[in-house]
């Protein structure tokens, strides 16, 4: 399908992890139209394995090329970690952008990212060792010391993002570090920052840089849409689809980014 400036970005997770780097680029870039989707009947992905995300991720990609987007955006950690070059291919001409790379040049650019960067992401994620590799291409000399934190995308997905047992949880996976020296420490699942505020507390007075890629990437969008000379003006849209309860989608993703929606629509995809 041809594209041109007017056409959306495609913006694709498992859930509503993926609104964190959808906000960052309505921010970023107030004038760009956005297609979000959002694999509701299948979140979480972070326990599947491999093949099955790859399967899942593909079929995104063809409905979000079938919508004539001019860039994607893989704002999910566990996709990026597993399905990458899979997409670029599929995307062909369409640039594809992922968190993991966005997420290790904001963490090793930082202050805290010099000796020790700590990650937490979902199961698949850390085990990947994507960030591992990732980080080690651009600096060999950091550790990477990394928790996988499998219960915080179904507490994000209920809502459950600041109450008793998401704090305790996260005091559970967090004290992994208290042994380390992190002074960085990246969100490796796009579901992670909307638990910032308590992953701050949690690490108290301690000085540490907490790592969302959601900025770094949509900064990385502007600049490619901008070589590209595929800037949009006058724009601004969001539109989202879901592949199951867009009603539930709608109430959190409305209350996360502040704004009222148009109507959520249900896709199904195979
Ligand atoms: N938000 C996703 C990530 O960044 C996926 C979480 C999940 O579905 O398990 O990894």
């Amino acid at each position: 399908m041809k594209t041109d400036s007017s056409s959306s970005i495609g913006i694709f997770d498992s859930g509503i992890g993926g609104l964190t780097v959808a906000k960052a680029v309505i921010e970023a870039l107030p004038e760009e139209n956005i297609i979000y989707f959002g694999d509701t009947a299948r979140v979480p992905y972070g326990i599947k394995s491999e093949e099955t995300v790859r399967n899942y991720a593909l079929q995104i990609t063809d409905f979000l090329l079938s919508k004539g987007v001019k860039m994607i955006l893989i704002a999910c950690n566990t996709v990026s970690a597993s399905a990458k070059d899979e997409i670029i291919k599929a995307a062909g001409d369409i640039p594809v952008l992922d968190v993991i790379t966005s997420g290790t040049d904001a963490a090793l650019s930082g202050e805290g990212g010099k000796d020790q960067i700590g990650v937490i992401g979902t199961l698949a994620t850390v085990n990947s060792k994507a960030y591992v590799r990732s980080i080690k291409e651009r600096n060999n000399g950091v550790e990477v010391i990394q928790q996988a934190c499998p219960l915080l995308v179904p507490l994000a997905e209920e809502g459950w993002i600041d109450n008793v047992v998401a704090r305790q949880t996260l005091h559970t996976y967090l004290s992994y570090f208290d042994e380390t020296n992190i002074r960085s420490l990246i969100l490796g699942c796009t579901h992670y920052p909307l638990f910032k505020d308590v992953i701050a507390q949690e690490f108290g007075g301690k000085k540490i840089d907490i790592i969302d890629s959601a900025e770094s990437i949509a900064e990385t969008a502007r600049l490619k849409l901008k070589e590209l000379r595929l800037e949009n003006s006058g724009g601004g849209k969001l539109e989202c689809y879901v592949s199951d309860r867009p009603q539930r989608f709608q109430e959190l993703a409305e209350r996360f980014l502040g704004r009222s929606l148009g109507d959520v629509q249900i896709v199904t995809l195979s």
